[in-house]
């Protein structure tokens, strides 16, 4: 797990900790804000780092492959800019960077380092968090133009590594991810608006994510999936 520290995150990495069927989580963050579990190893490291990446990962397949991988991190906006774009004419090149990295160039140097370590003999899932905005066809409001761009790409990339992770690892899944509106840091300044019921408490989330995940077969990898299981157009 990739982003403990965050609202889904820490809430994916407790979640697994509780199942029977998990012997351990690696619960890697910047900010080394994570859960306390018994079967919870804290690693530290930033997306903005590829070294550090490549450290966690080795961390995590010290002891054999890993069977399911988990990029949790994400940002909406620049921490210090106005929000996300409303417009072009908000259009800054230094936000849209910053959100390609985080949400797109980073998770991308996480599978350069943890796709090897998933296993070839059986079933393995790597999942990115992504959202439904990062869907082109499913776009009809515009808006939140670095945000939407940069997870666009994401799906793109892992798209792209479902293709080339079937070549080796035929039961492997690669996919994306969209988690619903749930309450986080990333999305309280955005509920407005937002029915009680189509706001998710991050165990809920957590819930979900799980049993999509569970759910999945080969033939899904690449694409992208909702909270509900539902498959999302590019
Ligand atoms: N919440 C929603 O309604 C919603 C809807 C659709 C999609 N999503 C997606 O779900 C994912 C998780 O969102 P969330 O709601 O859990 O957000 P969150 O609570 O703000 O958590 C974001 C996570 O990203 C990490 N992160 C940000 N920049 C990083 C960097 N440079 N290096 C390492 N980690 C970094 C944060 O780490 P620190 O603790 O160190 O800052 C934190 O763990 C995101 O990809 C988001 O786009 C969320």
């Amino acid at each position: 797990m990739f982003g403990a520290s965050g609202g889904i995150g820490a809430a994916l990495a407790s979640a697994l900790c509780n199942r029977d069927d998990v012997a351990e989580v690696y619960a890697a963050s910047r900010s080394g804000d994570v859960p306390v579990h018994v079967k919870a190893v804290p690693l530290a490291f930033d997306l903005a780092d590829e070294a550090s990446i490549a450290a966690a990962a080795a961390r995590m397949g010290a002891s054999g492959p890993i069977d399911l991988a988990i990029v949790a991190t994400g940002i909406l906006h620049r921490a210090d800019g106005g929000g996300p774009e409303k417009s072009w004419r908000a259009l800054e090149a230094g936000a849209l960077a910053e959100l390609y990295a985080v949400n797109a160039i980073g998770p991308a140097m996480i599978a350069r380092h943890v796709l090897p370590l998933l296993p070839r003999d059986r079933r393995a899932v790597f999942a990115a968090l992504s959202a439904r905005v990062g869907s082109i066809g499913d776009n009809r409001l515009g808006g939140w133009h670095a945000y939407r761009a940069s997870k666009a790409a994401l799906n793109m990339l892992v798209r792209n590594f479902a293709i080339e992770l079937a070549r080796t690892n035929r039961q492997a899944i690669a996919v994306s991810l969209h988690p619903g509106t749930v309450d986080s840091g990333l999305s309280r300044p955005f509920q407005k608006g937002v029915s009680a019921e189509r706001l998710f408490g991050p165990a809920d989330a957590a819930g979900h994510l799980l049993q999509v995940i569970d759910g999945l077969q080969p033939a899904d990898s690449g694409g992208l999936f909702a909270w509900d299981g539902a498959a999302i157009p590019f």
